[in-house]
């Protein structure tokens, strides 16, 4: 049996907080560039929306979502991929979920319950593949299940993605589902479209699914990430094995609306939505008239990616080449190699009121006993300019130069909740 591990263990936040609570801030006002949320705004229609809708409180939310809400989801699939209509089915392909995050979560459920259910494997746990570091629900929704999470580095030596292909036929042959994040939190790199295709074609050899957690999808610079129903409708549009993952957390600064979907295979998406029954909230009506309008418009998603472009080119302008910096190809993070992220980040939030995550907190020590993530800090570019600019000071400020500074005692303290999709 895998070893069995709390949630918390896999939590940067909680590791975050115990690693600063203990320490006052080192500055009057302190910058949280912990924490990836949205910090602009949404449309202002997303109210108006919600108000006209506001009748539908006292229905359930609908599972399978709306006729306009899941059309407008796969008319956005079709415009933002380049597919051929009808592709997408938005009944039979699409399913409205609270945010990525739920789907991500529950998809693991669906796929382990299956694989029990039919009886598959030899007694040993199913396999969970998921790229190192990783977005904590992926182990989360892994131990959850009682299934082992296998953790493969997605590191500058493999372009932050990780090679699924290298792995032992062994371990591909239990794997049930692999998470694929493109763009990656927190690396900010984007797989290209031989890539997609190659993941696709190994988990139909080995027959896992696999989620696309697409996310930041709509956040990048000049050059829209690919996806992986682009590369489906090139060699054929067959979906099975398949789910791509969408948000308008990211895409319409939006996440506290929590509205998403995923899109792919049919009958991967009918065991999703029968797992979102059994523990899922749902998508209420007002939120998905909302949602509808949002997926539909694109005003907004191009100045919020001149939200970010903004930031990204006063880190360009602050960092210079230090501590690794590139823009990312999509997302909003920075992912800086400073030597040792841990002592990177106390010695921030001490001297200069500056939070950031330790990478090695967003990722597992290997086989051979290294944290990939170690050496690094996520830094979330989500501030308005001013913010951002004054945050990206005091990192050269108190860092400089230097990479790493073993001085840093770790200390236990308190653990305070934090708040990150
Ligand atoms: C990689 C990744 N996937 C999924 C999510 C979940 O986002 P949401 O549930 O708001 O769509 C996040 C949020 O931070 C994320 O970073």
């Amino acid at each position: 049996m895998p070893e069995r591990r709390s949630f918390q263990a896999f939590h940067p936040f909680a590791r975050l907080s115990r690693l600063l609570d203990a320490h006052p801030a080192g500055h009057d006002t302190p910058i949280l560039l912990s924490i990836g949320e949205p910090k602009n705004q949404p449309p202002a229609f997303v109210t108006e929306e919600i108000v006209g809708a506001a009748a539908k409180w006292s229905s359930y939310p609908p599972p399978r979502g709306t006729a306009a809400y899941n059309g407008a989801c796969a008319d956005w699939l079709t415009r933002r991929y380049g597919l051929p209509q009808g592709m997408i089915d938005p009944q039979r392909h699409v399913l409205p979920l609270p945010g990525s995050r739920e789907g991500l979560f529950f998809a693991v459920v669906s796929a382990v319950q299956e694989h029990a259910v039919e009886g598959k494997g030899d007694g040993a746990p199913p396999v969970i593949l998921m790229p190192n570091p990783f977005y904590h629900v992926y182990a989360g929704a892994a131990v959850a299940m009682g299934a082992e999470p296998v953790f493969v580095p997605a590191t500058a030596a493999t372009g932050f993605m990780p090679n699924y292909g290298a792995l032992d036929p062994a371990v591909l042959d239990r794997a049930v589902f692999c998470f694929l994040n493109s763009p990656a939190n927190p690396q900010g790199a984007a797989a290209d479209r031989a890539y997609l295709a190659r993941l696709v074609a190994l988990a139909r050899r080995h027959d896992f699914i696999v989620g696309f957690d697409e996310c930041y999808a709509e956040i990048y610079d000049t050059t829209p990430p690919a996806g992986v129903l682009e590369v489906i409708a090139e060699s054929g549009g067959a979906l099975d094995h398949v789910l791509a993952f969408h948000s308008l957390s990211k895409r319409s600064s939006a996440p506290g609306l929590r509205c998403g979907f995923a899109a792919g295979d049919a009958a991967l998406i009918d065991k999703l939505d029968a797992a979102l029954r059994v523990g899922g909230a749902g998508v209420s009506l007002p939120i998905l008239a909302a949602g509808t309008r949002l997926w539909r418009e694109e005003a907004h998603v191009e100045a919020n990616r001149d939200y970010y472009r903004r930031n990204f080119e006063l880190a360009a302008r602050i960092l210079g080449n230090r501590f690794g910096f590139r823009k990312p190809d999509g997302g909003f993070f920075l992912w800086l190699d400073v030597g040792d992220g841990e002592a990177a980040a106390l010695k921030l939030w001490r001297e200069a009121g500056v939070r950031v995550v330790p990478g090695g907190y967003m990722s597992e020590p290997g086989p051979d006993g290294v944290n990939p993530g170690a050496r690094y800090i996520r830094v979330a570019l989500v501030y308005d300019a001013a913010t951002t600019e004054e945050g990206l000071n005091r990192i050269v400020q108190v860092l400089g130069d230097d990479v790493g500074d073993d001085d840093a005692a770790v200390s236990a303290a308190p653990q305070v909740a934090a708040a990150e999709g």
